[in-house]
This record gives C-alpha cells, structure tokens and sequence, in this order.
C-alpha cells in the first residue's frame, strides 16, 4: 500500500501574511475582538496566530514585569515573533497595551523592514467604560494601590496619533469591529485574493 497523495476536497483561500497590531488600555476589548475576529477568519479558512500580552506573558515574557523597560523589551519580543508568524503567511492578531508609541513604531518598523503588512488597530474604549468592565478586577487593586504602575491608572497610555483603524468598543458591537477589520484586510488585498 503506497502513501495516499489525494488531494484535499477543500482548498485553503489565499491569504497574504500580515500582522494587526491591537493597542489599546487594559479592558478595552483588546482580547474579545481578537478572539471574535480568529473565530470569523478561521471559520473562511484562513490561517490565524494570536499574540496576546496575558499569554505571552506567562511563557516567552515571563521574566517581564511593566517598567516602561520591560514593557519596551515585552513589545521588541512579541513584535519579533508577530514578523516570523506573517512572514510565513500567517494573518497574526497581536494583542498588548503597547501603552509607548515609541514601541509601537519599532515594532511597525520590524515589519516595514521585511515588507510586511501592518495595522495599527487602535481600542479607543475610554477609560471609565474600561473601569466600569473591569473584567480581571485590576482597576479596583490599581485604584486602592495594591498594584502599582497600572496603565491608565499610575502609569501612561500614549494614544496612537493617526493609527490605521480606530474602534471604540464602548459604542461598536463586537461584530462591527469585526468586521472593519475584515474590510481593512480585504482593502490591504490581505484576503479575498
Ligand atoms: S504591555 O504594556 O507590556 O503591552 P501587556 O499587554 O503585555 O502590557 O500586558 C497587560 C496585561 O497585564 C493586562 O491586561 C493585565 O491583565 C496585566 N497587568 C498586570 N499588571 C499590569 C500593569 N501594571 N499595567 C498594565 N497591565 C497589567
């Protein structure tokens, strides 16, 4: 008996690969959309990578903590791997505070560099609607001090200036941020080859 080489029934859509970088405060819909977004794409056939901040944080940044330092050396890391993950044709999701616009650049460079698509997706949410979900309880530790350096709170948050998708999830449902984002990357020519 030889190795079956059929076909697969059912081909893959062509996708190019490309990273869409979330930013945005602590709650404000950062992972939901990310998630909600994978389910869509990958529902079409596309291949999908998640890099987000909570996760990679328990692994690969482990050793990270949130001085503006470590949040450079967090970002640096995921924006690295973001590039490995579309560089092989992945449509990656990354989802990080990314709070410092100067680390937001360097990880728009990274891609730039090796001519890959770039999103910047900026979560708009504003902070008291943020607060109000509180969805980890962090803000109400951040408030009565028992975290320090909590973005937002004690520590900054440098709104992108001219990002390339703008959602306020505190006024879009879920299924218009999706998709917005799908139509950014049907306009990229990311998808729907
Ligand atoms: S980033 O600033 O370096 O981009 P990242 O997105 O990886 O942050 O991690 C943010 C997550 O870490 C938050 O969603 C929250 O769950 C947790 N966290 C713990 N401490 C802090 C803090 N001081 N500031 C912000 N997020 C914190």
């Amino acid at each position: 008996m030889g190795i079956d080489c059929t076909v697969p029934s059912k081909t893959a859509p062509q996708q190019r690969g490309a990273t869409l970088w979330f930013t945005g405060l602590s709650g404000a819909g950062k992972s939901t959309i990310a998630m909600d977004l994978e389910k869509e794409l990958a529902s079409r056939g596309y291949l999908i990578r998640i890099l987000d901040g909570d996760h990679v944080r328990t692994g690969l940044n482990k050793n990270l903590g949130f001085s503006a330092q470590d949040r450079a050396e967090n970002i640096r890391r995921i924006s690295e791997v973001a590039k490995l993950f579309a560089d092989t044709g992945f449509i990656c999701i990354v989802s990080v505070i990314s709070p410092y616009r100067a680390d937001r650049a360097a990880a728009r460079t990274v891609h730039e560099k090796g001519e890959i698509p770039f999103l910047e997706v900026y979560l708009s949410t504003p902070i008291a609607v943020c607060e109000q979900r509180d969805p980890k309880g962090l803000y109400k530790k951040a408030r009565a001090g028992e975290i320090k350096n909590f973005t937002g709170i004690d520590d900054p948050y440098e709104a992108p200036e001219s990002p390339d998708i703008n959602l306020d999830t505190g006024v879009l449902p879920l299924e218009e941020c999706s998709r917005a984002l799908i139509a950014a990357l049907e306009q990229q020519g990311v998808i729907g080859l």
